[in-house]
């Protein structure tokens, strides 16, 4: 019997399909365990199933030659050195397709939000300063007709082109490759980084943090973007400088930010961005819907338990352990 190890505790339906595949250890609490605490936890675990906020490093693979899988409940898998896992023939699982959809809405959400000031307004109205209709009331931006620039166009960055379409926005996008047959579908421009940057009402990110994605959006960059421009990033905090997102929203170099994803995460107490005027924090919520959340927790477990069994699982990071068993 196979022992699995979760390090928080997710949605019912894959800690069923864990238990019926093996014997499951599930970290206790809402705090996520240390690195040593995640250390003597996964000790002797032939799979885990990880957080983003657990970094799996070489250290720690190469106290558990044993382990066979780690699977991460998230798509991005950035807290997980996947180069040392398959050196290790540890196969690196991920919950892409699933998420695609709840993240674009919630990119949206924060884009529509931060454009029609929609948190200022709930606080007007909480502190009791509604007393009249105002012409120049809370003034926003317009979001039809606007343009959207799409940094990343893969899964995500193209289901949040879909919905700029419904909204009637002009579409530009970057990213590494080029995508002729999105562009044509969704009706997308390529655009180089820094003509996106001058062009766009919105920037959006959708990317993976990496080594080449850290800081991409940094101080060299607000100085290039709309002075009304708003930033979104549900992507991850790595990819924006964060000293320089305050220094741009304080110097009103661009008009707002509104993140899922901050860095560090989370942000320090005390920290400035949040109680800006011009931004939106939200908690890493992006995937967060009933619904999503469930089907990532199957996704996630069904993918140890096919690796355990020495099948194919739904997704894979490094298939290339597997051809070598
Ligand atoms: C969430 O951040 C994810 O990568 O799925």
């Amino acid at each position: 019997m196979p022992t699995i190890a979760v390090t928080r505790t997710i949605p019912e339906v894959g800690l069923r399909l864990l238990g019926a595949a093996g014997e499951v250890r599930l970290w206790p609490d809402e705090r996520p365990p240390t690195p040593s605490e995640l250390a003597e936890f996964i000790h002797g675990c032939d799979g885990v199933l990880t957080m983003i906020t657990d970094a799996i490093t070489p250290e720690l693979l190469d106290r558990e030659p044993q382990l066979r899988v780690v699977s991460n409940f998230a798509v991005g898998y950035d807290n997980i050195n996947v180069a040392a896992a398959t050196a290790r023939g540890v196969a690196v699982c991920n919950t892409p397709g699933v998420l695609t959809e709840a993240t674009a809405d919630a990119a949206f959400a924060l884009l529509m939000a931060m454009a029609r000031r929609i948190p200022e307004g709930i606080e007007y109205v909480k502190a009791g300063e509604w007393r009249y209709w105002l012409p120049m009331l809370l003034l926003g931006q317009d979001i039809n007709g606007a343009t959207i620039g799409i940094i990343g166009f893969g899964r995500i960055g193209q289901a949040v082109a879909r919905r700029a379409r419904g909204f009637g926005m002009r579409i530009l996008y970057h990213s590494r490759t080029r995508r002729p047959e999105a562009e044509r579908e969704l009706g997308a421009t390529f655009a180089s980084l820094d003509e996106l940057l001058r062009e766009a009402n919105f920037v959006t990110l959708h990317l993976p943090a990496t080594p080449e994605s850290r800081h991409l959006i940094g101080a060299r960059e607000f100085g290039l973007m709309r002075r009304d421009a708003i930033l979104i990033n549900t992507a991850r905090g790595a990819v924006v400088d964060t000293d320089a997102v305050v220094a741009a929203l304080r110097e009103g170099q661009i008009g707002g930010a509104a993140l899922d994803v901050t860095d560090p995460e989370p942000l320090p107490a005390g920290h400035p961005l949040p109680d800006l005027p011009n931004a939106i924090v939200v908690p890493h919520t992006a995937t967060s819907t009933v619904a999503v959340r469930n089907k990532m927790s199957e996704m996630a477990s069904r993918n140890i338990v096919a690796v355990l069994r020495g099948e194919a699982p739904a997704a894979i990071v490094n298939p290339e352990v597997l051809a070598g068993r």
